[in-house]
């Protein structure tokens, strides 16, 4: 029973690892493909402004590619760090901590809620306070005029806890609620978004053998968190 699961998260984090990878590698490659295009017109472009135009294209799409792999690289990288034993309410905490200056300069109202008790998780804490953070900043750039963004965090049946975060923006229209979580699906104007936060997130999620997912609401957005328990600690009752 117990193999079976580990099976069935083994499976789940290599196929979390190998669509996000699939999907860095086409884009990069597309990002080459114009790379190339304007080197070659370049070639042949008499003309200095024009040529420099080229330049400054070249430039923009070769910072695309080397941002996109630099996100792939911080996730690869992290998903190679110890796991402890942590409560997910100070990984909430922690989240908070980093985006509460932000939220506010949006007039974007931040409410935690922890759970009564601890929650311990066995993670890499580093990585989730990422997606956290992802999360929270989702909301707020989804509500550029302001509003409320609140993270909770709770227990869950079957042995899993979760970390909730809710805003009262637009929410997501139900024809993208998979999309989201496609690798470079973003509805931000160009170089605001590289539309990787809620693709890691998931595989990030699908790593520690939990899940990132969106549900829905009457308004606004919720995206749910949600991570299998640590064990007890043994000793402890
Ligand atoms: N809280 C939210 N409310 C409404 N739409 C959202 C929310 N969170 C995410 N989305 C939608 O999901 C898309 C994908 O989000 P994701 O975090 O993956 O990428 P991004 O925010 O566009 O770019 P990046 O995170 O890479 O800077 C967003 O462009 C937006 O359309
Ligand atoms: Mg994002």
């Amino acid at each position: 029973m117990a193999d079976d699961d580990n099976d069935r998260a083994q499976v789940n984090r290599l196929a979390a690892m190998g669509e996000l990878a699939a999907g860095i590698v086409h884009e990069v490659r597309n990002l080459l493909t114009s790379v190339r295009g304007f080197a070659q017109v370049g070639r042949r472009e008499a003309d200095i402004d024009r040529a420099h135009e080229l330049f400054a294209a070249i430039d923009r799409e070769s910072a695309r590619c080397v941002d996109t792999l630099q996100s792939f690289l911080r996730f690869a990288r992290k998903r190679a760090v110890a796991r402890s034993r942590v409560d997910l309410n100070d990984l909430v905490d922690a989240a908070a901590g980093l985006v509460r200056h932000q939220l506010s300069a949006h007039d974007v109202r931040l409410t935690i809620e922890r759970a009564d008790r601890p929650l311990f998780v066995c993670a890499s804490a580093d990585a989730i306070v990422e997606v956290i953070v992802n999360l929270a900043l989702n909301a707020q750039q989804a509500m550029p005029h302001g509003g409320e963004v609140s993270v909770r965090t709770c227990a869950r049946g079957g042995g899993r806890v979760a970390a909730i975060v809710e805003d009262d923006g637009p929410g997501v229209p139900p024809e993208l609620a998979d999309r989201v979580f496609e690798p470079f699906f973003t509805t931000k104007p160009e170089g605001q978004g590289t539309g990787l936060g809620l693709a890691i997130g998931a595989a990030v999620a699908a790593d520690h053998g939990g899940s990132l997912r969106l549900e829905s609401t009457a308004r606004g957005a919720r995206f749910v968190l949600e991570l299998p328990a640590a064990p007890e600690e043994a000793g402890v009752a």
